[in-house]
C-alpha cells in the first residue's frame, strides 16, 4: 500500500479513534498497521513481513487465520447467528461439555463472556456471592483487566483517574506465601492469580506455590481463582497451567486463544460450590453476546485442536528446540541477556535493563519481529509464538534475535553500557 493510504489510515485513527497511541507508536518507531495476516505472520498494510511473537497474549496460539477455525465458523454462519443468551442453545452446551471434560476435578460448570475482563467480575461476583464475604486478593504486577471488578485487582495507575476503588481489594508479592498467610482474613471472599504472571515478566512460581495458596485458601474458607487467559489452551505445554504444579482451583477463565482469534468468548469455569449459586439464579449474570453461538463454534475447533495430545506433544518439542537455540543466543550476548523464562511456548526474556530491552524490541521489530515487553517488568520481553509455529520460523526468530542483539550491542557505547549496569540493582528481577 503507498505511504500516502498509511498516512490517510493514520490520519483517520487519530481523528477519531486515538491521536495518543500514534503518537506513541511513533515516538519508538513502532508504528505497525495490519493488513494481510497469515499464520505467525503479520504484515503492515505497506506489506513489510513482521514474525507475531506478540500474537495478543495468546489470542494467535493458533497463528492467524487458522483454516479449520474459520471453518467452523464458516459453516455457523450458514445455519446460525449469535443467539441469545437468555435462551438454551446447543453450541453453549457442547462447548460447556467440552471444556468440563478438559478440566481437573469438579470444575464442570461454564458461565460464558465475550472479555477476559469480564469473565474475571463473573468470578469475582461468584466468589463473593458463595463466600458472602467481601475480600480479593491479588498479586502486585499481575492484571486481570480494565472493566469493574478486574481493575480493581489490578495496578492503580490504570484506576487512580476513575474515582475510588471498590472496597475489599489488597494485593500481594507473587511468589510469596508469608504475605498472602498475612493478607487471608475471615472476610476473605477469594485469591486470584494468574499461575504465571505475564506482566511481571513470566515470573515462575515456586514449584509448591500454587499448592500452598491452595492450602491457605481452604484453611480461611476463601476460594482460588486460576486465570488462564494467557497461560490456557495449550501455551505452556499442557492444556492448562495449573496442571504443571498439581493445583485444581475453584474457577479457572480462559479467554484470548479460546476465540481462535476469529470471534471472541471467554469462559469462567466453576466448581460444584459456586455452580450452586448459579444454579439458584439463573438470570442474575447475563451477557448479550456472551458465549455467542458463533463464538462457541470457533472455541469448540480450538478446544478439538489444542487438546489432541499429539499437538501438545508437537508444542512440547517445539518448546524444547526453542529452549535450546535460545540458550545459544543468550551464551553468544551473556553482558546483556541474562535469562530465559520458559514453560512451554510462554517466554520471558530478561536484559539486564528496562531502557535495554526497549532498544531491543526496537531492533527486532526492525528486523521484522513484533514482540513487546511485560507492562510491570520492563526488562522481560514476552515471547508467545503461535503454537503451531514452524520449524523454520522458529530458527528464523532466533535467527532475528541473534542478529538484534549484535546490532544493539555495536550501537551501545561503552558509557551507556555501564550507565545500564548501574541501575542493575534499582531493577525488579
Ligand atoms: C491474564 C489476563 N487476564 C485477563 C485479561 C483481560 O482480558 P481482556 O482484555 O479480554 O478483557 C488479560 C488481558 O490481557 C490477561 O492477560
Amino acid at each position: 500500500m503507498p505511504s500516502v493510504e498509511r498516512k490517510r489510515i493514520l490520519n483517520l485513527f487519530a481523528q477519531h479513534v486515538s491521536a495518543g497511541k500514534v503518537r506513541f507508536y511513533h515516538r519508538y518507531g513502532f508504528t505497525l498497521i495490519p493488513g494481510r495476516r497469515e499464520g505467525a505472520y503479520l504484515y503492515d498494510v505497506n506489506g513489510r513481513r513482521y514474525l507475531n511473537l506478540h500474537c495478543n497474549g495468546g489470542v494467535f496460539n493458533l497463528g492467524h487465520r487458522n483454516a479449520q477455525v474459520i471453518e467452523a465458523v464458516r459453516r455457523g454462519l450458514d445455519a446460525c447467528d449469535i443467539g441469545n443468551g437468555h435462551l438454551i442453545s446447543e453450541p453453549k452446551a457442547l462447548l460447556a461439555q467440552s471444556l468440563a471434560a478438559c478440566l481437573p476435578g469438579d470444575l464442570k460448570h461454564v458461565v460464558f463472556g465475550v472479555s477476559g475482563g469480564e469473565a474475571v467480575d463473573a468470578a469475582l461476583k461468584l466468589a463473593r456471592a458463595v463466600t458472602g464475604r467481601p475480600g480479593i486478593i491479588s498479586a502486585q504486577g499481575g492484571y486481570h483487566g480494565h472493566t469493574g471488578l478486574a481493575m480493581a485487582t489490578g495496578d492503580a495507575r490504570f484506576r487512580a483517574p476513575f474515582g475510588p476503588p471498590p472496597p475489599g481489594f489488597s494485593q500481594i508479592p507473587f511468589d510469596d506465601l508469608p504475605a498472602l498467610e498475612s493478607a487471608l482474613t475471615p472476610g476473605t471472599a477469594a485469591v486470584i492469580l494468574e499461575p504465571i504472571p505475564a506482566t511481571l515478566g513470566m515470573r515462575l512460581p515456586a514449584a509448591d506455590y500454587l499448592r500452598e495458596v491452595r492450602r491457605l485458601c481452604d484453611r480461611c474458607g476463601a476460594l482460588f481463582i486460576a486465570d488462564e487467559v494467557q497461560t490456557g489452551l495449550g501455551r505452556t505445554g499442557k492444556v492448562w497451567a495449573i496442571e504443571h504444579f498439581g493445583v485444581t482451583p475453584d474457577m479457572l477463565i480462559s479467554g484470548k486463544g479460546l476465540s481462535g482469534g476469529i470471534y471472541p468468548i471467554t469462559a469462567t469455569c466453576v466448581n460444584r460450590r459456586v455452580y450452586r449459586f448459579i444454579e439458584r439464579n439463573p438470570f442474575i449474570h447475563v451477557s448479550t453476546f456472551g458465549g455467542s453461538d458463533l463464538g462457541c463454534l470457533a472455541a469448540l475447533e480450538v478446544l478439538r485442536i489444542t487438546t489432541d495430545r499429539a499437538f501438545l506433544a508437537e508444542v512440547n518439542r517445539k518448546a524444547a528446540r526453542l529452549a535450546a537455540g535460545l540458550e545459544t543466543v543468550r551464551h553468544a550476548h551473556s553482558s546483556i541477556f541474562l535469562e530465559v523464562r520458559q514453560l512451554g511456548l510462554f517466554i520471558g526474556l530478561r536484559f539486564v535493563d528496562t531502557s535495554l530491552t526497549l532498544v531491543v524490541s526496537k531492533a527486532l521489530f526492525d528486523n521484522g519481529l513484533y514482540a513487546i515487553y511485560a507492562a510491570n517488568n520492563k526488562r522481560v520481553l514476552q515471547w508467545l509464538p503461535p503454537l503451531t509455529i514452524a520449524d523454520a520460523e522458529m530458527d528464523e526468530a532466533l535467527a532475528i534475535l541473534d542478529r538484534s542483539l549484535r546490532q544493539v550491542q555495536t550501537r551501545l557505547s561503552y558509557r551507556v553500557l555501564r550507565f545500564v549496569a548501574r541501575r542493575l540493582s534499582r531493577e525488579p528481577v
